[in-house]
């Protein structure tokens, strides 16, 4: 999303048609604060009767000017029935933010807590705590609603597309590279922010109730949107070239996990097109799979003013009409921008749409707002009604932001246990770098004002007395380096500690990076210091995508490399509790830190899979057939832990039930398709393996345990290896656990062939974690 609050000169023109557009709806300031306030007598007001009968009750009240007036982000009231204004757009990734429209962090509350941007609550493998976040800051979110600030209760996260190339400047907004991580990423806060009232047809549904929602939550970009900017190549005319497999077990699943599980009441279609159909024109995506196979029941919006590009920049409709009538029709509800506002009237004129596609739409749209309870009168008589402000940057808050930071944050290298630093041994700290004493630096984007300003060199001020500061280069950028400067005070303090890294000005929306090295001069930067430095250095990565350090890995004068995302308001203190051991780190890569010469690649080129012939090295810790400079799933601890298979299945056979009849694919083939073998079946092949995992000390600490699978070969498309489920487990020193992974044959140790279709192997499937295997036999 990006309209108004960017510049990009295609849509200039469109920003002044908005506001011709928006004063031509009579918008009247006289009108009751809620729906349904006063009097009681409209049948949509009975909260007796179903939201399906209540929503076409409204409609059947809209004249055709009035429908059509709401089938874009700012949907204006209909004052003669009492309806206010609604605002679809607002945003809340990492915690309550004021980009969007439908938000305003400007009189009684003024922030909200910021969360580590996505990509680091990731690191932390630990969808608990996802779940938590996204609870804390749905509460946040009606605390604004109800202080009178917002009008608008939709937000458009979670962003849960694949991260597949590591230029990706929005990959720090996703939950990384890995569909299964992705997927419970998406479940979790979803359930969370939505306030788990995901049940559509429990009592109070749409009143706010139990079963209401609390505030609503959508997948985006749907789908295969993963591409800003890069070389000249732009998001709103990229043709996503995808195949069937890839679609199936890459690109899809965090959207039909996020659907089915998640029950998101939400959808943004997205900017790019896939194999030639804009994403919001394809009624296969949107209303087939979405709707009918997912059995998807909320509303669909598109990205901002991705309507109008699928006439303007893209051409793929004749006119603005065609675009109009490709997406009502595609199963699109709302569009983000005014275009469909524009052109809903001329295309009916033309006969290209009919009145039953806007009341389609606005069936799916209204019901989204009588979901959240917003035709109920006042919401203070509402469950979620009464959430105060002072629920908004409350201490648990603050310490689960705090928490969420300290669970992320990856250990890369330490060296001779560098790490961690005793208060007591430092008299004197060196803190060096462009990211080390700016707080906007470590939000990334999508934020809202914190609720707290505090550096990372504020808190290491705080924890040694002589710490001494200078930023190295000017900028992230660090076009020039101060290097002199830097290398004094490296060598006349006991340690060192250097943040550097990227920032909004590197990767970002509409930015994707053309090289994985670090910005200008700082890598020469870093390696003067560490030369300089008494002791081996600490060098702490601010970044969402992952760079390319190769040279700090190999430098042994670089002792200890701390990857810290962009780690949010707490990210300060969290970064100093892992340095001085007041937190052992358990953050696990969610992306694959690739090297430089991966940016030979194109990153239009969409395929997972490598392909050997050409030289295509393949994509994620899947299919990559390079080594990278470190793995996804990599991630050190101040502790040794330790696993074992304790059990698994029935001495390691899952047999398939004959009396089903199974059969195979085809005759040469020993695989089954797992629609063939059937929901039930597969339930019946269901087995756990139980993992012992054990913290040998000498620290207690959370510990992700991650269980991948692989198959005896990589042919026909295999994966390498596949993340199919994990558990973060908390350990004292010394102690052990047993952790029980569930698995589902047919949904874990299954592969997607090149048609799509998934398929179960008959022989050997090997569970693996940490060095362990162990062989799964599926039997005929
Ligand atoms: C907050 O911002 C909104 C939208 O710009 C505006 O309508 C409202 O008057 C502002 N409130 C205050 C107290 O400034
Ligand atoms: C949904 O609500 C209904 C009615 O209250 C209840 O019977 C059902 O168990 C609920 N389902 C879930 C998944 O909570
Ligand atoms: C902090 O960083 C932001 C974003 O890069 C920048 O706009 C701002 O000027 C910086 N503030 C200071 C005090 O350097
Ligand atoms: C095999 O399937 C049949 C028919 O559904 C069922 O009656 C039987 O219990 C199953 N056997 C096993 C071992 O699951």
């Amino acid at each position: 999303m990006s309209l108004l609050k960017e510049k990009h000169s295609l849509f200039l023109p469109l920003i002044l048609n908005v506001l011709y557009f928006l004063a031509s709806f009579s918008v009247q300031s006289a009108q009751p604060p809620f729906s349904c306030d006063s009097p009681q007598n409209y049948n949509f007001c009975n909260t007796k009767l179903s939201i399906e009968q209540r929503v076409g009750d409204l409609i059947s009240k809209l004249t055709l000017d009035e429908k059509i007036s709401q089938l874009g982000d700012i949907a204006p009231a209909i004052p003669r029935l009492g309806v206010p204004a609604y605002k679809w757009w607002s945003e809340s990734l990492h915690g309550v933010s004021n980009v969007g429209r439908g938000i305003y962090l400007n009189s009684t509350i003024r922030s909200a807590t910021s969360f580590p941007q996505v990509i680091l609550s990731a690191a932390s493998f630990n969808p608990g705590l996802w779940y938590r976040i996204g609870q804390a800051i749905g509460t946040e979110a009606r605390a604004v609603y109800n202080a009178g600030q917002a009008e608008g209760l939709t937000f458009w996260s979670p962003n849960i597309n694949v991260f597949r190339d590591p230029r990706w400047g929005r990959g720090q907004e996703t939950p990384g590279e890995d569909p299964a991580t992705a997927s419970k990423y998406a479940v979790s806060y979803v359930r969370g922010l939505q306030g788990d009232s995901f049940n559509k047809t429990g009592a109070g549904a749409g009143a706010g109730g139990p079963s209401g929602l609390m505030v609503s939550a959508c997948c985006k970009h749907f789908t295969a949107y993963d591409l800003d900017k890069w070389n000249k190549i732009e998001r709103y005319t990229f043709d996503a070239k995808v195949t069937a497999q890839d679609l199936e077990d890459t690109y899809q699943p965090p959207f039909k996990s996020c659907v089915q599980e998640g029950h998101a009441s939400g959808i943004m279609c997205s900017y790019n097109r896939v194999n030639g159909v804009p994403t919001c024109a394809d009624y296969n995506l949107l209303s087939k799979t979405a709707r009918s196979s997912w059995g998807f029941y909320g509303y669909i919006v598109s990205d901002c003013d991705a309507v109008s590009i699928i006439y303007d920049a893209q051409g793929y409709a004749k006119t603005p009409e065609d675009a109009v009538a490709y997406v009502l029709k595609a199963g699109m509800d709302v569009n983000c921008g005014t275009y469909v506002q524009r052109y809903a009237g001329s295309a009916i004129q033309q006969k290209k749409i009919t009145e039953g596609d806007i009341n389609r739409a606005l069936q799916n749209l209204f019901s989204i707002r009588m979901r959240l309870g917003l035709f109920n009168g006042n919401p203070k008589n509402l469950v979620y009604g009464n959430i105060a402000p002072k629920e908004v940057c409350t201490q648990d808050h603050q310490n689960l932001a705090l928490e969420a930071a300290r669970e992320g944050i990856v250990l890369l290298k330490n060296s001779n246990n560098l790490l961690p630093l005793s208060k007591s041994k430092v008299a004197s700290l060196g803190v060096i770098g462009p990211n080390a004493n700016n707080v906007t630096k470590i939000l990334g984007n999508y934020a809202g004002p914190p609720c707290k300003h505090i550096t990372p060199l504020q808190v290491l001020q705080s924890y040694v007395k002589g710490t001494k500061y200078v930023p190295g280069c000017d900028s992230v950028a660090c076009p020039s380096s101060s290097t002199s400067q830097a290398v004094q005070l490296a060598s006349s303090v006991d340690y060192v500690i250097m943040f550097m890294g990227l920032d909004e000005t590197q990767e970002k929306e509409e930015l994707d990076r053309e090289n994985l090295v670090l910005p200008g001069m700082q890598e020469s930067l870093i390696t003067s210091v560490a030369k300089a430095a008494k002791k081996p250095i600490i060098l702490v990565l601010v970044c969402g995508g992952p760079v390319d350090v190769t040279f700090a890995k190999l430098d042994s004068k670089i002792g200890a490399i701390v990857w810290a995302g962009y780690p949010g308001e707490a990210g300060g203190s969290a970064i100093a509790e892992v340095i001085f051991g007041e937190h052992n780190p358990g953050g696990r890569l969610p992306v694959t830190w690739y090297p430089q010469e991966f940016t030979k690649v194109p990153m239009t080129d969409m395929r997972m899979r490598a392909d050997p012939a050409t030289g295509y090295p393949g994509r994620t810790y899947r299919f990559y057939t390079g080594t990278p400079v470190f793995k996804f799933g990599y991630g050190l601890s101040y502790s040794k832990f330790s696993y074992e298979f304790l059990s698994v299945a029935a001495e390691g056979s899952v047999y398939l039930n004959k009396s089903v009849n199974v059969q195979a694919v085809s005759k040469t083939s020993t695989s089954y398709d797992t629609v063939k073998i059937g929901s039930k079946a597969c339930k019946n092949l269901k087995f756990s393996a139980v993992v012992g995992v054990k913290n040998h000390g000498p620290m207690a600490g959370r510990h992700p345990v991650l269980l991948f699978k692989r198959s005896s070969s990589v042919s026909q498309g295999r994966p390498k290896e596949q993340l199919v489920r994990f558990k973060s487990v908390y350990l004292d020193a010394g102690k052990g656990a047993n952790v029980e992974f569930v698995l589902n044959p047919c949904k874990h140790l299954s592969r997607t062939e090149v048609d799509g279709s998934k398929v179960l192997d008959e022989g050997s499937h090997f569970l693996v974690v940490g060095e362990k295997e162990y062989e799964v036999k599926i039997m005929a």
